[in-house]
């Protein structure tokens, strides 16, 4: 089958090398995304494993387009009966990137009536368009000239995790915290510490890599549970293999909190993840070397911002104080860091003579960063 993978702009070689490793096939990283071909069982590993995908689909065109004719022309001519029941209600969701001449709206529009009409010519029946609850979402990229199509099996996205029983302010994606321990090179049984770890987004992501924990494997709300093509037996006898290929152990894992309402916040997500008794979560102060556990060899970090939390002006002093505390904590330690204030972060490496050996743009929500791969 082709099909295709959503990400974290910015984390799409991450992902593609998360789908060879899981899937065992080539993955093609594009904006966005990951394109790939693989057996359709691919589709039940990637939803129940992945940990930096959002939406995995089911490819069904990418072809190149001039308005909004040669939009229903292409779509019209697609079928859609292998995934569209006649009693099944569907949703268009389109996206649009560039310079057109029509919105998105006129695109769900336009391809919404191709698929009606293709049903129509190929069953003879009229399928129903329900755009609050349907039970088939078709995904429609228009992105300059190029327009994707894809069944979408997945529904709510991936990094959506159920442990979020406290939602911290700042949050930090789930996908990006665990594409950032890939790119540490962190290994489970090596010294981890998340010195600003807020609702400890980073130290459960890196528990559940440790355990071989599939994240979504007890999720039961797979929009591919509604596609005829797929099968709940195979989905549960997957996550049966992922659950039979865990294994818990106690490792050093560590978050350290100067807030008392986050720490809380961050146990009790913890918890509801079920690793607590692998991850050690602390009140302690980023900035004071004392804080810091012995034998820390890795640091992956999401600090403030000065956006949401805290005013620009304490990032001034946090940056460099916390780098000098962690010099002095851990000399010779890998440092992984996202930040959007990547002028502060990049003049307190200077000052501190943090050697910064990567850095690749990240877009986080509607926010700009930086995941920096330092040595301290
Ligand atoms: C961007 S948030 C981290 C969010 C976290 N990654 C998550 O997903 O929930 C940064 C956190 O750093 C904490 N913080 C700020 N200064 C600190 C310091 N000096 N020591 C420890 N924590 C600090 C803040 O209280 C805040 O919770």
């Amino acid at each position: 089958m082709e099909l295709f993978a959503t990400t974290v702009p910015g984390l799409e070689d991450v992902a593609a090398r998360e789908v060879e490793l899981l899937i065992g096939c080539r993955a093609q990283p594009d904006v966005g995304k990951v394109f790939f071909q693989a057996p359709l069982e691919a589709v039940y590993r990637l939803n129940l494993a992945a940990r930096t995908l959002h939406r995995v689909f089911i490819r069904l065109c990418r072809e190149s387009f001039e308005g909004l004719d040669d939009l229903y022309r292409i779509a019209v001519g697609l079928d859609y009966g292998d995934f569209i029941d006649p009693h099944q209600s569907f949703a268009i969701r389109s996206e649009r990137v560039g310079v057109h001449c029509f919105t998105s709206m006129d695109v769900s529009r336009v391809v919404g009536q191709a698929v009606i009409d293709s049903h129509l010519a190929s069953r003879g029946c009229r399928l129903r368009v329900d755009l609050d609850e349907p039970d088939v979402e078709l995904y429609c990229l228009v992105r300059g000239g190029e327009l994707i199509m894809g069944v979408d099996t997945t529904g709510r996205s991936l990094h959506r995790r159920w442990y979020r029983v406290y939602e911290h302010p700042a949050a930090l994606k789930p996908t990006i915290a665990s594409a950032m321990l890939m790119l540490s090179g962190w290994e489970p049984g090596e010294v981890l510490v998340d010195p600003m770890c807020g609702g400890a987004t980073i130290p459960i992501e890196a528990a559940l890599m440790a355990w071989d924990r599939a994240p979504n494997v007890d999720r039961g709300d797979f929009n591919l549970l509604r596609l005829r093509l797929f099968d709940a037996e195979a989905l549960r006898e997957e996550g049966e293999r992922l659950r039979e290929a865990e294994s818990r152990g106690v490792y050093p894992i560590y978050g350290l909190e100067e807030s008392e309402r986050h720490l809380e916040g961050g146990r009790r997500n913890a918890e509801r993840a079920g690793v607590l008794e692998t991850v050690d979560l602390r009140l302690g102060d980023a900035a004071d070397p004392a804080s810091y556990p012995k034998a820390l060899s890795h640091v992956v970090v999401n600090p403030p911002y000065g956006v949401r939390m805290i005013p620009k002006g304490r990032i001034r002093g946090l940056y460099p104080a916390s780098l000098r505390a962690l010099r002095e904590a851990a000399e010779g330690a890998t440092l992984t860091v996202i930040t959007a204030a990547y002028r502060r972060f990049r003049e307190a490496a200077g000052e501190m003579d943090v050697e910064i050996l990567s850095e690749r743009g990240v877009l986080h929500g509607d926010l700009h960063t930086v995941i920096y791969l330092c040595r301290v």
